[in-house]
């Protein structure tokens, strides 16, 4: 079975949306660990009701960076860790975690990427006035969201919307997309070249827009 590992910082929809694609059987999977570096995320209590293990694993409790993330690769790997999910993990991710799973990170953003990077992506979007806006999810490199690009879904951006309103139609869609790439990986249909992400099958689903945006 192919193994999953999910960092979280928080509430973790994004978590309970790859458990229920498995149990719906959409994703043929399982979540080996859940990690998290809040003693208060709500995730933990996701993991619990489905029987996942969860770690938390604080920074403070570490000498350095490097050591934080030493462990935390190590925890991963001695689970058989095939791929990292970023489910709302709110740090930047160090070396020895990225060196250990190159391009077996995947991170999920709240903008179509590059634009709107860092935190708060969907704010960042309402108060440039973007038209469009959306989700990406991402292999992880050493930027702040700046690894190959796997599925973007964009939704419309409204003059009246908040940050809050905005923010929910893109949770929408990222509980979609994040499934899907995670879908697709598994099956063996992702090849990274350079900076570019190529999906083998699947082409249709790979942009997706909601409601569709350009009526013919
Ligand atoms: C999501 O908006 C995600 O895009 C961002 O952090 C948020 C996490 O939400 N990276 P949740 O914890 O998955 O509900």
């Amino acid at each position: 079975m192919f193994t999953l590992g999910v960092l979280a910082s928080g509430r973790g929809s994004n978590f309970q949306s790859i458990i229920d694609s498995i149990n719906s059987g959409f994703l043929k999977a399982k979540i080996a660990v859940l990690i998290t570096d809040n003693p208060e995320a709500y995730a933990i209590e996701r993991a619990k009701n489905h029987n996942i293990e969860a770690f938390i694993i604080r920074p403070k409790e570490f000498p350095d960076k490097d050591s934080y993330y030493s462990h935390i690769a190590d925890v991963l790997k001695s689970r058989g860790v095939k791929l990292v999910v970023l489910a709302g993990f709110m740090r930047v991710v160090g070396r020895p975690l990225i060196n250990e799973f190159q391009n077996k990170i995947m991170n999920i953003h709240p903008a179509l990427l590059p634009s709107f990077p860092g935190l708060h992506g969907q704010k960042q979007a309402v108060d440039y006035g973007v038209k469009i806006s959306g989700c990406t999810v991402h292999f992880v490199n050493e930027g702040v969201d700046t690894g190959p690009i796997i599925i973007q879904a964009a939704v419309p951006a409204h003059e009246d919307d908040t940050e809050d309103s905005l923010s929910e139609r893109i949770l929408k869609q990222e509980h979609k997309i994040f499934p899907l790439a995670i879908k697709l990986f598994s099956e063996g249909k992702i090849t990274v070249v350079g900076r570019k992400v190529i999906i083998k099958e699947h082409r249709e689903d790979t942009v997706i827009t909601n409601p569709p945006l350009i009526k013919s």
